[in-house]
């Protein structure tokens, strides 16, 4: 399998990293307008092999996007990161011609190609990639629920003083502040997460989650890498793997949860054709309200972007 990763900068060099470590994929391209970046992080990556013991071949390309040519799937992490005081929609106008113009080099060279789309603001840049692609979207789509939800698994594992690895959780709607953890479907090993925390402590850490990302650009003067790069990698894993796993993803909607025209975080099934499946839940009124303001809020996003033409 060959996977290319369009931008070396942090999510994209960390994704590439994880890929090869773990052996996702045979070949990995990492490709980047920077001069020498690409080649020098796939270089690092590839010296790394004999310490980690693994096999898989990294190339570099400063945007020679024939390098890329058949990709199985390909991941897009080029674009501004958030500085202090940006919101992830400040990004729009600059990164939605970033993320054109590398989607159509990618199509023009892996037409048959999956694409993952990171780049922020994520929803409507993967609406935009689906725009120049014209990809079904069962193949093009948006990486940010595993992120947003691990964030969640994470503060609740600190919270409970237990293993991260025993909390499942679910996550519907925007990656942003209106994005919706949903309590009721939180399990710590199949025992409901409200049975193991009070309401209180819970509220908090579902408004920490929200700002989760903010949080971060706070402390760094820029967004995350790790825990971003990782989930990438993870879908990636699901796809050409073809393991059916089960995560929030980022899907243009066609009626599920009443939406229609709209990219929005929802569960789905990840397999070897991309979005295998979209699994539709039975929201109460105060979840499907949620959901219907972080509609409002990506939609709003979407037509500025319809509007820049
Ligand atoms: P970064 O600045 O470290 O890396 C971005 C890279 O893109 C740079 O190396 C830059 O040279 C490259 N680039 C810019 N224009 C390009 C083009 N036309 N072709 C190829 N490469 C190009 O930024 P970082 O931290 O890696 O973040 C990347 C994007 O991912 C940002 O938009 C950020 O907001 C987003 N992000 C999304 C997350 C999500 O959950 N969806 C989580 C974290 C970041
Ligand atoms: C994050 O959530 C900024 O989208 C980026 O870390």
């Amino acid at each position: 399998m060959k996977v290319t990763v369009v931008g070396a900068g942090n999510v994209g060099a960390t994704c590439a990293d994880v890929l090869a470590y773990r052996e996702i994929a045979n070949e990995i391209v990492l490709i980047d307008i920077k001069e020498g970046l690409s080649e020098g992080k796939s270089l690092d990556i590839w010296q790394k092999a004999p310490i980690d013991l693994y096999d898989t071949r990294t190339v570099g390309s400063t945007n020679d996007y024939s390098k890329t040519a058949h990709s199985d799937v390909v991941v897009i992490t080029s674009g501004l990161p958030r500085k202090p005081g940006m919101s992830r929609d400040d990004l729009i106008g600059t990164n939605a011609g970033i993320v054109k113009s590398v989607t159509e080099n990618i199509i023009a060279h892996s037409p048959e190609a999956i694409i993952i789309v990171v780049s922020n603001p994520l929803d409507v840049m993967t609406y935009q990639a689906h725009l120049t692609s014209k990809l079904p979207r069962t193949k093009v789509f948006g990486m940010a629920g595993i992120l947003d939800t691990a964030r969640y698994r994470a503060f609740l594992a600190e919270a409970l003083n237990i293993s991260p690895k025993d909390i499942q959780a679910m996550l519907l709607g925007g990656h942003g502040d209106t994005m919706v953890p949903l309590p009721r479907y939180t399990t710590v090993a199949g025992i409901p997460v409200t049975e193991l925390i009070d309401h209180q402590k819970l509220n908090a850490i579902l408004e920490r989650t929200k700002v989760g990302g903010g949080e971060l650009v706070k402390l760094m003067g820029t967004s995350a890498w790790y825990a971003p790069g990782s989930a990438a990698a993870q879908m990636v894993e699901a796809i050409v793997r073809n393991q059916r796993r089960v995560f929030p993803v980022c899907v243009q909607l066609d009626g599920e949860y009443g939406i229609k025209d709209c990219y929005l975080g929802v569960p789905v099934i990840l397999g070897k054709h991309g979005i295998e499946k979209i699994i539709e839940l039975d929201l109460n009124e105060s979840e499907r309200a949620l959901l219907e303001s972080s509609r409002k809020a990506v939609r709003e996003v979407m037509d500025v972007l319809d509007n820049l033409g």
